[in-house]
């Protein structure tokens, strides 16, 4: 039994903050803070990164290539039993996570599924989806161990913004991040002019909403490939009375017409896609983005700026938290792939946190 009895207009969101899900019981809620809390102690409260530091001082030299120094630190890694620690506690508290959100979402499942069901046809924001629509067989994974992955279960984009909430320890509990990306870290394109605005795997569309809030005259779309995803985007963007695109669409292939976009804006998009879809995301946006548009994308740092601590959690995460393409991203030396499709450098790229900002434009044919 749930501790406290919510009603429908209750449940739209934690202190109803930027429709961030509302648990099914104060205690679900408490216990969350509590993972929460777990994982910030892991990440900085073990003091594991600053142990592996002093074993590993000497390959803080970047000019070794990250491979070598990641083999050398994982060698050094295996000597410290507070690594077998962190690593377990790291995976563990990552499924306490999931178990708790999904049970206490399941507990609520047909309010939460009428209040999807409410928002459809409601505006301001839109909704298309796609009734054909193939899942591509590479998205068919449970990316940070979320159960059933991006789009098999209708609550997949709840869950993956509760997820986040515990995720992002305390960055994303009011959409701050998103917002602080759009409204501090997105240059204009150089002639000031943004009148239509893509933003590439926007899953519940925090960042798509906050692109409005920053461009109210621009016509604003998120494409993603989850229906679910998209689906708790357009119900947020009605909550908060947005007025944004949400369309069933891959990256890869968006069926946009050329040049239409001023800003294509991605953030962490591109570390869950494999290379080859990479490739063709890059060759995608490349005939969307008008000449001189601003292609902003946000994403994990490359390998080798990485320090050793970086090089062992980003191991750690690709195999163990439901990263397989990670390294495809990491160490594929993003700034000379964007040289290869035609991009150049539209501002210099900003360090933010483990985050890595590339700021590109195309050249007038
Ligand atoms: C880590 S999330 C992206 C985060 C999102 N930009 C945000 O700010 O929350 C990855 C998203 O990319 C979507 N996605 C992955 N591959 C895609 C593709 N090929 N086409 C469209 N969406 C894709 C997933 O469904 C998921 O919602």
């Amino acid at each position: 039994m749930p501790l406290m009895q919510v009603d429908t207009r209750q449940a739209l969101g934690r202190n109803n903050v930027a429709v961030l899900p509302r648990l099914a019981s104060r205690e679900d809620e408490s216990y969350l803070d509590y993972v929460e809390s777990l994982r910030s102690f892991v990440l900085d409260g073990m003091r594991f990164d600053q142990q592996l530091a002093t074993r590993t001082g000497h390959l803080e030299d970047t000019s070794e290539p990250p491979e070598e120094r990641l083999k050398k630190v994982r060698e050094a890694a295996a000597e410290m039993p507070v690594a077998q620690a962190r690593d377990r506690l790291m995976r563990s508290q990552q499924e306490m996570k999931w178990r708790r959100i999904c049970s206490s979402l399941d507990a609520r499942r047909d309010i939460h599924l009428e209040r999807l069901k409410a928002a459809e046809g409601r505006g301001p924001a839109r909704l298309e989806l796609d009734p054909d629509f193939e899942q591509p067989q590479y998205a068919n994974v449970h990316f940070h161990l979320q159960p059933d992955g991006y789009y098999k279960d209708p609550l997949a984009g709840f869950r993956y913004h509760y997820g986040t909430k515990v995720f992002f320890v305390g960055d994303n509990d009011k959409d701050q991040l998103h917002a602080s990306l759009v409204e501090n870290h997105l240059p204009l394109p150089a002639d000031g002019r943004v009148e239509r605005i893509l933003d590439l795997a926007c899953s519940v569309g925090q960042s798509t909403t906050a692109l409005k809030q920053r461009f109210p005259a621009a016509d604003v779309t998120g494409i993603d490939h989850s229906e679910p995803m998209l689906r708790c985007a357009h119900h947020r963007a009605v909550e908060l009375g947005v007025d944004v695109r949400f369309s069933q669409r891959l990256v890869e292939n968006t069926g946009f017409e050329d040049n239409r976009f001023d800003i294509v804006f991605s953030f962490i998009l591109f570390h869950e896609i494999p290379m080859r879809i990479i490739r063709q995301t890059l060759a995608e946006v490349r005939r969307v983005l008008r000449p001189g548009g601003m292609f902003a994308v946000y994403d994990f740092m490359m390998a080798r700026e990485m320090t050793p601590a970086q090089l062992y959690h980003r191991y750690f995460d690709s195999r163990n938290n439901g990263e397989p393409y990670g390294d495809d991203f990491c160490y594929a030396g993003f700034d000379s792939l964007l040289r290869e499709f035609g991009y150049q450098q539209a501002a210099p790229g900003k360090r933010l946190g483990t985050t890595q900002a590339w700021y590109a434009t195309l050249p007038a044919s």
